[in-house]
């Protein structure tokens, strides 16, 4: 690594990398343990590791219990604003508490118990956040599904956790628009195998859900007379939850988290990542049901004594380009972490930042990027409204905390827009060749992790151990494989290019192309399809539908176009964002009858590109060409 870079850094990445069992009993040291750890690194099981084998904790008690018996329990843990709803809540650290305890309570209550899991289909309110320190508090693993997902996929999240019950609301409410929940929740009941023992319903007053008799626990009841139950231990490498994720096929890759090491990890970046204290206010613009939700609405605030933000709206239209501006003054924010994309929807509605000059800032100390690429524009928009620095970093829910960043609380470095920075301590980034060979700076190749990785990633996948196997650490024995390309350059920074596989990335939400690939093939007059992911000003990349048809198919394509395009909405959701599908004679292929996905990808988004030597037929492409370009 460079030698630029300053020496307090470096000396932190050396000693977590050679004495990875030093650096992190230190950090866990900061943390309540029922009992202590027997060895902090176990690695007999190698490649697969255990962090802080033998210890009992709960991560629910650092969360909470600890900062109410240390003196923090008056002070606010939770503050919920939501202008879809005009409502705004707080909760004290004891009042969260108490209100955590005693939905534990309920859950026990209805016989939930260590290791049994939970799926949380909730739009973000208070009651989900509350919902997953619950879980986490008797030991049961939760599994959140984010509320973008249609039926079907819900469904096969459910059969995949069996859940002993499902925590859901009556709505969740969009722009414009008010959800019903509940009838989704029954969809999907009735399309998996697997039947919870109960779902525990937060009816909303925005809309009702009529409850099944029986089955359906209305959650205001059961909550409010509930006894409240302490934290219950369990170990260190015991399952938190489960969240999903999408892969490159439909079936979605269930990462599994635990409760030790994650809370050590993410304790660590709120300090040296996010550099941040306790008392201050967190805010992560993100949904529950994402890893960003998970780890920076939820864990990671807490774990450190903040105060978190939840907030149930969207940067334009609820109901200006000021949104966010309006929550930073008003909540008093330090810390801010948001997508790029949400950026660039405010920048187009608000291109000279006018509205943010109308209120007082100042309160704001740094934003940070991911989900996404960040572009130069937009960091530099972002720096010259906010003077605060702007902190591109990166992840993935694999990883459950930012794995490349510019660390403001260890020593931040000179800000090279478009590039993310550093390995945080902890991980050890290589880039290599197709053979597994390191690459020289400047070059680029996959982006890989030296094993083992930090407390906090992944432990396995859920009940698919050989899935995490070979999907990230066969490729490249000792490294796990991210999934990403990339190049480091000569100062030691990384510089993130694109995935590798068929997972897109539209406004910061990742979808799998081949998922929606397996929809739209299921249309009857389709013979075959490609998806590609396809450059978007706004959402950073959006799908871009390819059909043929089958033979004799006499229907009008545009109906047929408009059919698939509900499909997708039905069957994954509004979130998969398919909204262009152009009906082709045929799909350019290699010999080999692989349809040239990245050839098709570089024709769309402009860019360069060779006809492959393998191509079947190049008049494929030629005939596509004129369709695909940009305008
Ligand atoms: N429940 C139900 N539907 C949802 C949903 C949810 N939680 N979230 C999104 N959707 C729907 C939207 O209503 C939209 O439906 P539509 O096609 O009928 O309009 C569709 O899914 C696509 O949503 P989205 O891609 O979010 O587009 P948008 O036009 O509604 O908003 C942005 C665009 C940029 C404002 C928005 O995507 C955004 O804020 N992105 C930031 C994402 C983020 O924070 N990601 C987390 C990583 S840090
Ligand atoms: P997710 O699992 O949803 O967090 O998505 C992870 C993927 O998003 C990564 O593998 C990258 O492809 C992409 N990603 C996340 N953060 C960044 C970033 N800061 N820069 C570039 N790509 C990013």
């Amino acid at each position: 690594m460079s030698t630029v870079l300053p020496p307090h850094y470096l000396n932190a990445h050396r000693q977590a990398a050679e004495q990875p069992e030093h650096f992190w009993a230190e950090h866990a040291a900061a943390l309540d343990w029922h009992r202590p750890w027997q060895q902090v690194l176990d690695a007999s099981d190698a490649p697969f590791y255990r962090w802080f084998a033998g210890a009992e904790c709960n991560i629910c008690h650092n969360a909470l219990d600890r900062h109410v018996a240390a003196g923090r329990g008056a002070q606010a843990a939770l503050i919920y604003d939501s202008p879809v709803t005009g409502q705004q809540r707080r909760y004290s650290y004891q009042q969260l508490l108490d209100e955590v305890a005693r939905c534990a309570g309920a859950l026990q209550q209805r016989g939930v118990q260590v290791g049994d899991r939970v799926v949380i289909y909730m739009p973000m309110v208070p009651e989900a956040v509350i919902a997953m320190l619950a879980c986490a508090r008797i030991g049961a693993v939760h599994s959140v599904v984010f509320g973008g997902f249609a039926a079907p996929e819900l469904a096969k999240r459910i059969d995949d956790a069996t859940p002993t019950l499902i925590i859901s609301a009556s709505c969740g409410i969009e722009p414009g628009r008010t959800l019903a929940y509940h009838p989704l929740l029954e969809q999907a009941l009735a399309l998996s195998s697997h039947q919870p023992r109960h779902c525990l319903i937060l009816q909303r007053e925005q809309l009702r859900a009529e409850l099944k008799p029986g089955r359906d626990l209305d959650w205001h009841t059961e909550v409010s007379t509930a006894a409240p139950v302490a934290c219950v231990p369990v170990p260190a490498t015991a399952p938190l939850y489960v969240l999903y994720t999408s892969g490159t096929t439909g079936k979605p890759k269930g990462v599994v988290r635990d409760h030790g090491g994650h809370a050590v990890a993410l304790h660590y970046s709120m300090e040296t990542v996010y550099n941040t204290a306790p008392g201050e206010v967190f805010w992560a613009a993100s949904d529950v049901g994402w890893v960003v939700g998970h780890s920076y609405i939820v864990y990671a605030p807490l774990l450190r004594g903040c105060t978190t933000l939840l907030y149930e709206g969207k940067p334009v239209g609820t109901p200006d380009a000021a949104a966010f501006w309006r929550v930073i003054a008003e909540h008093r924010v330090n810390t801010f972490f948001t997508a790029p994309t949400a950026l660039r929807a405010i920048k187009k509605e608000d291109p000279d930042g006018a509205l943010a000059r109308h209120h007082d800032l100042s309160s704001l100390r740094a934003l940070y990027l991911a989900g996404e690429r960040s572009d130069a524009d937009t960091v530099h928009w972002a720096e010259q409204l906010l003077q605060v620095p702007v902190v591109d970093h990166w992840w993935q829910t694999e990883l459950g905390w930012p794995a490349i960043a510019n660390c403001q609380g260890l020593a931040p470095l000179p800000v090279k827009a478009g590039s993310s920075s550093v390995p945080v301590p902890g991980f050890q980034l290589a880039v290599l060749d197709q053979d597994g060979q390191p690459l020289p700076p400047g070059e680029i190749g996959q982006l890989a992790l030296k094993l083992p990785l930090p407390p906090g990633t992944l432990s396995t996948l859920w009940h698919n151990e050989d899935g995490y196997r070979s999907g990230y650490l066969e490729r490249f024995p000792g490294y796990y494989q991210t999934g990403d390309a990339g190049y480091v350059d000569a100062d030691g920074y990384a510089w993130v290019m694109s995935r590798i596989d068929d997972i897109i990335n539209v406004a910061g939400h990742r979808l799998s192309t081949g998922a929606m690939e397996e929809v739209v093939a299921g249309h009857s007059d389709v013979a075959e399809c490609a998806v590609i992911g396809v450059a978007d000003a706004l959402k950073g990349q959006l799908p871009l539908g390819l059909v043929v048809l089958k033979a004799g198919v006499q229907r009008s394509p545009a109906d047929i176009c408009a059919e698939v395009v509900a499909q997708v909405r039905n069957q994954i959701g509004a979130v998969a964002s398919l909204k262009s599908v152009l009906v082709v004679e045929r799909l350019p292929k290699t010999r080999s009858g692989k349809v040239l996905r990245a050839t098709l990808r570089a024709i769309a988004d402009g860019q360069p590109y060779q006809v492959p030597a393998t191509i079947d037929d190049p008049r494929t492409l030629e005939e596509l060409a004129p369709l695909l370009r940009p305008g």
